[in-house]
């Protein structure tokens, strides 16, 4: 089957055809439209022809994926995708991802990738321990942060009731319940439903006006639930809310689950790489008092897609919640054999491409990696204020929600308009309720000329006039912080 697996001399043509044209792939995009610009009703007729019966020679293949991909995608990639935390990924992850697919190592077990195993379990353990979590803390790697949610979701519930295990739900006295801010990441609705708890399970504490939880709020909740027979498992602050970057009250969270015997999650899946910077990671203050943490590599730690991290001070938990034992695996050891202690079973090597990158960088690379984010949206705050917007959100990592001078459409027409002229890509969102556009400084190589790009873009896109007629009238009184 040499179409499957082909000679030597042909793997490592198409290998050297692949560095070279991926690369240069990679400079047009960063040349060309971050929005898509494919004509999908002409691709979904030219997929209708691979009906899988007569085979296709890698020559026509490859040059066609790069291609589509090339029209057929937001770059995320791109240095002016001001977006979704979705990072231009590492050049060492993306090593890792290639050594991985050659090796394809199976790590469900550490009898069968004993080295795989201790790479993951050595970076988690240095992660938590920069977290501020104990020596004894562990954890995984999981495909993304809301698996990484529902685990803790799971710790708790089974921390809480041992009866969980086997009963499931029916083990509680009263329904399960727990807390997160109404500006948390709602996957939570679905990790509850998964969870076998409801998606009525979660109660969406409200906020401060800022994108906070509200700790009296949180106070006052509990105090009603528990009124009402229901059964508080866990409290998860939010370190980097989606829409705006807002950090819960991590220290009076801690300080409220403890008094109640909860389980304290912190979900940072994107704030959390503000550790990596010895100047910034403040911010974070209360993060080492968690039971649990989210970290998501391939959000600000810029790994590839998808990697997150489930950090936890009392790994034994996950040996409860996840063990099995069967006659076939090689191996069944508590607290190590990842099928034993995760939801997964057949498992990716995904540590890999945080470890390369960490080895390569450091914590000091990757600290610079994060203030340099966070200089580049002080700047874009700036170029803002000076043409009139308003910064809504007082957050620490790097996202701003703004708006228009008055006279401008509202947020979602200008954000519209944006994405069809390609330059630049940004988000509508909501926070505290209102509209507003949300630009987000992910990528490692953005320039200070790819945020003045974004200021021009956003300034240009008032009511459909070009940007030149904008350019003219650039000169505005100045914003405000709000
Ligand atoms: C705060 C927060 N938590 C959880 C998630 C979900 O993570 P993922 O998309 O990696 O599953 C996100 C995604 O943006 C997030 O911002």
């Amino acid at each position: 089957m040499s179409a499957l697996f082909p000679a030597r001399e042909v793997r490592e043509r198409w290998d050297d055809f692949l560095t070279r044209e991926l690369a240069r792939a990679n400079e047009r995009i960063a040349a060309g439209s971050v929005t898509p610009t494919l004509d999908l009703a002409a691709f979904k007729r030219e997929l209708a022809g691979f009906d899988f019966r007569t085979p296709r020679a890698l020559d026509e293949l490859l040059p066609w994926i790069i291609t589509q991909m090339e029209h057929g995608l937001v770059h995320i990639t791109h240095p002016r995708y001001f977006g979704l935390f979705n990072p231009a990924p590492t050049f060492p992850a993306q090593c890792a991802d290639r050594v991985v697919a050659v090796f394809n190592p199976q790590l469900a077990t550490s009898t069968t990738s004993p080295a795989a195993v201790e790479i993951e379990a050595h970076v988690i353990r240095s992660v938590a321990a920069r977290a501020g979590l104990p020596p004894e803390a562990g954890g995984h790697f999981t495909t993304a942060g809301s698996e990484a949610n529902y685990t803790a979701l799971i710790c708790a519930l089974t921390r809480s009731n041992s009866g969980f295990a086997t009963e499931g739900a029916r083990a509680f006295e009263g329904p399960p319940v727990f807390y997160v801010s109404r500006e948390s990441h709602l996957a939570w609705l679905k990790i509850a439903h998964q969870a076998g708890i409801g998606r009525s399970a979660v109660r969406l504490v409200a906020t401060d006006g800022c994108g906070r939880m509200d700790a009296n709020a949180l106070a006052d909740t509990l105090s009603v639930d528990r009124a009402r027979g229901c059964v508080p498992v866990m409290i998860a602050a939010t370190a980097g809310t989606t829409n705006a970057g807002m950090i819960d009250p991590l220290e009076a969270s801690a300080e409220i689950a403890r008094n109640h015997g909860l389980w304290y999650h912190v979900d940072a899946a994107w704030g959390g790489a503000l550790i990596a910077s010895d100047t910034l990671r403040h911010a974070l203050a209360g993060i080492e008092k968690a039971d649990s943490i989210t970290i998501d590599a391939h959000k600000w730690f810029a790994t590839t897609m998808g990697c997150g991290m489930f950090l936890t001070r009392h790994p034994g938990v996950l040996s409860s919640a996840f063990q099995v034992s069967t006659g076939f695996m090689p191996s069944n050891v508590a607290n190590l054999d990842p099928y034993v202690t995760t939801v997964q079973w057949s498992r990716r090597f995904l540590g890999l491409r945080l470890f390369l990158s960490l080895a390569a960088a450091g914590w000091t690379g990757y600290g610079k990696h994060v203030e340099r984010s966070i200089e580049l949206t002080e700047l874009l705050k700036e170029e803002l204020l000076a043409r009139g917007w308003s910064i809504l959100n007082d957050s620490p990592v790097a996202v701003l929600c703004v708006l228009p001078p008055p006279g401008f459409d509202e947020p979602r027409s200008i954000v519209g308009r944006i994405l069809a002229s390609g330059r630049v890509w940004v988000a509508a969102a909501m926070y505290e309720g209102r509209e507003v556009i949300r630009a987000c400084v992910t990528h490692g190589e953005t320039t200070p000329d790819d945020v003045t790009e974004l200021v021009t873009a956003l300034h240009a896109a008032r009511s459909g006039r070009r940007p030149a007629e904008a350019s003219r009238s650039n000169a505005k009184s100045p914003g405000k912080t709000v």
